[in-house]
This record gives structure tokens, sequence and C-alpha cells, in this order.
């Protein structure tokens, strides 16, 4: 049975993104989602999708999946799937870690209805002024533990905590 995950980067508001776009350029954060996402499969929202600039799609070396209602769109080298749900039961059977990759309404549909086995939640020592967030989730069936640590340096312009969750 595969792994269900969903890893996630958000401001001290919870905020994710802006104009269907990340706020911050945090390289270590960005190693962290690639480490940890490398041979594995990838599901993203539509808009996620189209905020890939063209050049770095499919993320290379990982399954990649776009949720979409349109019956027409094309995502060349991903599969395309028309309900969260069909999207997981397509790899139940795989050996490798399924990761929600977002945005705001892929996470809030995996957290409401999907029963995820871990959580990586990058939590960002500022506010942005996002327009979209991760819906709140209840936090009591899980158990929490930092795993890696950022301090502003010459790269990163702010500090962030890297938390898995699990049960
Ligand atoms: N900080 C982070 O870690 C992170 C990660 C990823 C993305 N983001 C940010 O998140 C933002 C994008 O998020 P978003 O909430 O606007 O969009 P999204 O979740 O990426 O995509 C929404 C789209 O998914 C499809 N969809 C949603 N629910 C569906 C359902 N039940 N069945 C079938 N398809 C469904 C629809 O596509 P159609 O309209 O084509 O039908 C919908 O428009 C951007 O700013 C991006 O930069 C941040």
């Amino acid at each position: 049975m595969t792994k269900l995950a969903l890893i996630v980067a958000m401001d001290e508001a919870r905020g994710i993104g802006k104009n269907n776009d990340l706020m911050w350029n945090l390289p270590n954060d960005m190693k962290f989602f690639k480490e940890m996402t490398n041979g594995q499969i990838v599901v993203m929202g539509r808009k996620n999708y189209d905020s890939i600039p063209e050049r770095f799609r499919p993320l290379p070396n990982r399954e990649n999946c776009v949720i979409t209602r349109n019956p027409t769109i094309e995502a060349p080298g991903c599969k395309v799937f028309h309900d969260l749900h069909e999207c997981i039961d397509a790899y139940s059977n795989d050996e490798r870690t399924l990761f929600i990759i977002g945005g705001g309404e892929i996470y809030r549909l995996a957290l409401e209805t999907l029963a995820l086995d871990e959580l990586y939640i990058t939590a960002i020592d500022h506010t942005f002024g996002a327009d979209t967030f991760l819906h709140e989730f209840d936090e009591t069936p899980w158990k929490k533990t930092s795993i890696q640590t950022q301090i502003p340096d010459e790269r990163h312009a702010f500090g962030f905590t890297i938390y898995k969750y699990f049960k």
C-alpha cells in the first residue's frame, strides 16, 4: 500500500502563495522538498501545475499527477485525473510514497478527505500577505517533531522550521 504524505511551506498566517506564485526563495527548503519527493509520486492541483515554469515541469524524476475538473486539459509528461480519490486509488498498491504538493484547494481536499500518514510542514518565520492559505486542520491525532531548522543567512532572508507530523 502506498504511503500518503503532504508537504507544504507556510508563513505565520498559514499563507502559502500569492498571485499563483510562491512568496519566498528559501533554497534549503526547496532542497528538502526535492530530496523528499525524489523518485516518488507528486499530486498537484491544476493551478499549482500552471504556476510551475514550463521548463521545470514535469518535476524531474518524479511521477507527476495533475488534478483538474477540465476534461480537455493536457499536461505533457503528467498523468491527469479528474478526481483526487481516483488518483489515490490508481496508486494504492504502489511502493512509492504519494506526496500531495498543493496548492490550497488540493491541500484542503486532502486534509479533509484522505487518510494521510505523514505531513511535512515548513513554518516560515514571517508573514508575507498571501492570498492562498493552508486550511486549518485538527492536529489532535498527530504527533509532531521538528526535523530541520534554518536561521536567516545570506541565502535565506527568513528562518524556518520543518516539522514532521506522524501518527
Ligand atoms: N507554499 C507551498 O508549499 C505551496 C505549494 C503548492 C502551491 N502553492 C501555491 O498555492 C497556490 C495555488 O493554490 P490554489 O488553491 O489556488 O490552487 P490548486 O489547489 O493548485 O489548484 C486548484 C485547481 O485544482 C482543481 N481541483 C480542485 N478541486 C478539485 C476537485 N475536487 N476535483 C477535480 N479538480 C479539482 C481545479 O482545477 P481546474 O480549474 O482546472 O478544474 C482547481 O481550479 C499558488 O499561489 C501556489 O504558488 C504553495
